[in-house]
């Protein structure tokens, strides 16, 4: 036994708390057992509950030895072993994990309505089950035709309760619903004996479950102990016992980073964590818990409502749910129901329907329960979000860039509301990661709007000669070998002749931001190019068929079958005037990497034409507001490309315009003095102000970037100029001009 040189000892005489000389106590004294025994057991309980708050105020080797005196103690004073004692609440699981544990009553399931109408079935079952038996009791006879009217006027589509009470006294109604929330865990039990916890088990069959009281003694939402002074002598609730998402977040990077495998849902993993030996693990999992059923109950108070029940388990410390209501109609009840289906990723658990219980105790007794499930009650399933299915094949798809997805094609399942044949994989660390492969049964999700994947195989049913999937070497497009660059995720297809990159151009060029032009979706771009009619975006350089998008021939698409000479003269029309459009649209619509909306209409602010861009070095393009290195490397390798160059050159011979739409078709334009010029603006000018100067400049024919770099033609330098901009113009030999050289500029083209 410990004496007060013990670490333990040390340790809890140096507690600060109300227990700081239990360590130090006599121990050899019967009669302070009892009362040390008790202040160890609180000691030890402090310092457990902030052990699993992952916030201990001693080290792990003290609280166990401190552990290991109290169990010494109660190994000599077995009538003190309490259990709340720390001792049976921690550690090595009792012998009895996982013994068998009978339910009386039994843990029923739920009969499950599926749709409204089921629900609707289900309460007509209900409503007739109680006339039945009033009418066996009270005189069937006068019963019978009243309750004739009142499933008519329900098969015509009306509530089958009228809103009213019933006109015939002798028909009962079924009175209000009590409405909760499905939950998706595993349903326990747990027994009070005198207020204390004493045994928590699983469902198992509904007759026998496990024992998991090691395990639910660590779950902080279960309380060891039922509050107030009047727990009654025996109490077993029924509950679920589950992850909320942010702890089933927290369990999976702790399981990578453990080089452990992730829990698909949060269901199994609520299930793995209640069923561990080491109730440490448990613990440490983080599990929640939702009490929604009076199992049994001796020597304590009885209630005509569930509702009432529930209250009265909530005034004992147990959790239950706030979003439990009690309806007087099915209308309400169906109310009820869509409004949490809409919410049904907004509180942070899962919960997978609706349970719909008679509220009346009496009734309940009245209706019973047949072979499975009780009749008072009923679980609405939402559209399942997750269900298993087989996988047929894993195939690539091809994006417009050429990016190579794998992709699961799937046996159509019905999951989240929707029929799912294919799903994402993502790209070639997924699949491995995830392990799935050809011929497994898979979980597939769709939640919300969000697309479906593959959340991962049930491995239990793996063929033994499955093989690990392999990432295909060539484009199932175009046949040419795909890339996957070291440090890459994604997996190319870098065949500029790709008929899906082709199309993709196409595509993209055509698009709303882009060149806009009409009558050219998606659906005709494809059959265009299968057709033979449409080659690529410009023509091709050896010859003309295919041709490219400004030679085709509109008298064959206009005898093409849905088209006609209106619709083909149309699009000529479209792609005739497109070749009009901004420079800043031309540069969007090439697709050059980085040059999204925005930088697509600095660039061409900054350049004003294509030849300027072309022939800007890497360090002018760096200098374009908000561009820098990266983005100035992209460009310029863009145009540096010369099939890029090319399509230029072709683009221009087919009429598009290349310069800023301003400078090239406006007829009232004042003359071109700045042609190709750059005129940066900076501080306070008295004739105009910063955009009117800008206008200025571009109306001839220049550009006004936000700053200055070694093409910049001048600086105008205005009142307040800062000296960092005047200085970095001499230092690169800009001319700093003041506001009438510029306007002398504007009109002549001169500098002074
Ligand atoms: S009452 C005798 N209420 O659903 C009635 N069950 O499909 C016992 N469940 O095994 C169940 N939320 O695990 C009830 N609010 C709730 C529930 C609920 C989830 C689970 C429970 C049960 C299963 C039946």
């Amino acid at each position: 036994m410990a004496d007060a040189d013990t670490p333990a000892a040390a340790a809890a005489a140096h507690d600060s708390g109300p227990d700081a000389a239990v360590g130090s106590a006599a121990v050899d004294s019967a009669v302070d057992s009892g009362e040390r025994v008790r202040q160890m057991q609180a000691l030890l309980n402090h310092h457990s509950a902030l052990y699993y708050t992952g916030k201990p105020e001693i080290p792990d080797g003290d609280f166990d030895a401190l552990l290991a005196e109290l169990k010494a103690l109660e190994a000599v004073h077995p009538e003190l072993v309490h259990p709340d004692s720390p001792t049976q609440r921690v550690g090595a699981p009792p012998d009895t994990a996982f013994a068998p544990v009978p339910h009386t009553p039994p843990m029923m399931s739920l009969h499950n309505a599926l749709d409204l109408d089921e629900l609707r079935a289900w309460n007509e079952r209900v409503h007739r089950a109680l006339v039945a038996s009033a009418g066996s009791g009270a005189g069937a006879d006068s019963a019978e035709p009243a309750d004739a009217t009142e499933l008519e006027a329900s098969a015509t589509g009306g509530d089958p309760l009228p809103a009213t009470p019933s006109r015939d006294p002798r028909i009962p109604m079924v009175g209000a619903y009590a409405v909760e929330l499905k939950f998706d865990g595993l349903a326990i039990s747990v027994r009070y004996e005198d207020g204390v916890l004493v045994r928590a088990a699983t469902r198992g069959d509904g007759r026998v479950g496990e024992d998991v009281t090691h395990s639910v003694r660590t779950i902080a939402d279960i309380p060891i102990r039922l509050e107030g002074p009047d727990a009654p002598a025996v109490l077993e609730v029924r509950g679920e016992v589950f992850l909320r998402l942010s702890a089933f977040e927290k369990l999976n990077v702790r399981q990578s980073e453990r080089g452990e495998k992730a829990y698909v849902n949060p269901r199994n993993a609520a299930a793995g964590s209640l069923r561990q030996k080491d109730a440490r693990v448990t613990a440490e999992r983080g599990l929640s818990f939702w009490c929604y059923q009076l199992g049994s109950v001796e020597g304590g108070p009885s209630f005509p409502s569930h509702r009432e029940t529930l209250q009265w388990l909530k005034s004992l410390g147990l959790p239950v749910n706030e979003h439990s209501a009690v309806l007087a109609d099915l209308a309400a009840v169906r109310a009820h129901i869509a409004q949490f289906e809409g919410q049904r990723h907004d509180l942070g658990y899962e919960f997978d329907g609706m349970v719909v219980k008679v509220d009346d105790l009496a009734t309940q007794a009245q209706l019973g329960v047949d072979a499975k499930a009780p009749r008072w009650a009923i679980a609405f399933k939402f559209p399942p979000e997750e269900r298993t299915t087989k996988l047929l094949d894993i195939e690539v798809s091809i994006g417009p860039s050429g990016q190579a997805t794998p992709f699961a094609r799937l046996e159509p399942v019905f999951v989240g509301g929707v029929t799912v044949g294919t799903a994402t994989l993502h790209n070639e660390d997924q699949v491995a990661a995830k392990d799935v492969r050809v011929g497994d049964t898979v979980i597939v999700r769709r939640a919300g709007e969000v697309i479906p994947e593959v959340v991962g195989p049930v491995l239990s049913e793996r063929s033994p000669d499955s093989q690990p999937w392999v990432f295909p070497r060539d484009c199932p497009v175009c046949g040419e070998p795909v890339q996957r660059d070291e440090g890459a995720s994604a997996t190319l297809c870098v065949n500029y002749s790709c008929p899906r990159q082709v199309r993709g151009r196409i595509e993209h060029y055509v698009s709303r931001h882009a060149m806009d032009i009409e009558y050219l979706g998606e659906r005709n771009i494809d059959r265009f190019v299968t057709e033979g009619l449409l080659g690529d975006l410009a023509d091709p350089a050896d010859l003309a068929d295919p041709a490219g998008l400004y030679s085709m021939d509109f008298e064959r698409i206009g005898a093409m079958e849905g088209f006609g000479d209106t619709s083909a003269n149309n699009l000529r029309k479209s792609i005739e005037d497109s070749k009009h459009r901004t420079l800043g649209r031309l540069l969007f619509g090439l697709r050059i990497p980085e040059i999204g909306r925005v930088n697509a209409e600095t660039l061409a602010g900054a350049f004003g034409d294509i030849d300027s861009i072309v022939a800007a070095s890497e360090e002018d393009l760096a200098e374009v507001e908000g561009f820098g290195p990266i983005i100035a490397a992209a460009v310029r390798r863009w145009f540096d490309e010369p099939r890029n160059r090319e399509l230029i050159e072709r683009l221009r011979q087919a009429g598009v315009t290349m310069k800023e739409a301003a400078v090239a078709a406006d007829p009232e334009a004042p003359s071109q003095t700045l042609a190709g010029m750059a005129v940066v603006v900076t501080g306070t000018l008295a004739g105009f102000s910063r955009e009117e100067a800008k206008q200025a400049i571009t109306a001839r024919g220049g550009t006004s970037p936000g700053s200055v770099s070694g093409r910049t033609a001048a600086l105008v330098a205005g009142a307040d100029v800062g000296a960092s901009k005047t200085r970095k113009a001499e230092g690169l030999g800009v001319p700093v001009i003041d506001e009438a050289a510029f306007k002398t500029l504007l009109d002549t083209g001169e500098l002074p």
